[in-house]
């Protein structure tokens, strides 16, 4: 497994929210976690990338423990989380805050050429290379935060609810998006969502968390057809 969370527990100083979380990935899967709000779906993104400290189990990558490594160092491995809060530096330009996604990659031309590949993915990006990051629409900020996350060259991207606050087709740039990376890098994802039905129909996997614990999983598509699922996620 590339990406696996072991018996994970986690949560805000004595309060514990994750309990027992196993997550699993191979390299190049896309994947999702769905669940109700509340339930601990960022909880546990933020675990594995590292701005959480895990109470037990383990964050594995690559072979490799990263549970309890400072965010930086996740980064550094190659584990990107794109927050739903979208913590852009506002007051930089869509450049600059690209160039900040870079901070571990010290070869200029590498970061150019990875330059060069975002604008490309998102062209609105590049038009509005010199826009401050606050001044960007909702859906302009959710690509400049995906795109400034790709600056680092990760093996795995974590995405914090890549449609919340955007329309259907600015949610299907973002989605495309996502499926080309996953395609043409072989980028890891996991997104998290709330829009259950795009999710499951763009993913292989995916993981139902209710109050902190997975309470099922599979193939996108069987989850999909599940009629409990149906009824509470997909208003059918
Ligand atoms: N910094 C924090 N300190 C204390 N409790 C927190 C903190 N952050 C989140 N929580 C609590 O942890 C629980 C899980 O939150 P989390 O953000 O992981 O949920 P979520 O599944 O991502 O929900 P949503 O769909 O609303 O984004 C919630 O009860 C939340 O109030
Ligand atoms: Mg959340």
């Amino acid at each position: 497994m590339f990406l696996k969370t072991e018996a994970l527990d986690a949560g805000y100083g004595f309060l514990q929210i994750l309990r027992d979380v196993n997550i699993c990935l191979e390299e190049g899967e896309f994947s999702c976690l769905l669940g109700p709000n509340g339930t601990g779906k960022t909880t546990t993104l933020k675990t594995i990338a590292g701005l959480i400290k895990p109470m037990k189990g383990k964050v594995i990558f690559n072979g490799q423990e990263i549970g309890g490594l400072a965010g930086n160092k996740v980064v550094q491995k190659g584990v990107v989380y794109v927050s739903e809060a979208l913590n852009l530096f506002t007051n930089m330009s869509v450049h600059d805050n690209l160039l900040m996604g870079a901070f571990t990659v010290k070869d200029h031309e590498k970061i150019k050429k990875r330059l060069d590949y975002v604008y490309d993915l998102f062209q609105r990006l590049k038009q509005r290379h010199g826009q401050l990051a606050g001044t960007m629409s909702g859906g302009e900020r959710k690509m400049l935060a995906i795109a400034r996350g790709l600056m680092s060259y990760p093996k795995v991207i974590l995405v914090d609810e890549p449609s919340f606050g955007l329309s259907p087709q600015m949610t299907d740039v973002v989605f495309d998006a996502l499926d080309v990376l996953n395609r043409e890098q072989n980028l890891t994802v996991l997104v998290v969502e709330q829009n259950a039905t795009k999710t499951l129909e763009a993913t292989k996997n995916g993981y139902v968390m209710e109050n902190g614990v997975i309470v099922m999983s599979g193939a996108s598509k069987d989850l999909l057809a599940d009629e409990g699922i149906q009824k509470t996620y997909l208003g059918l």
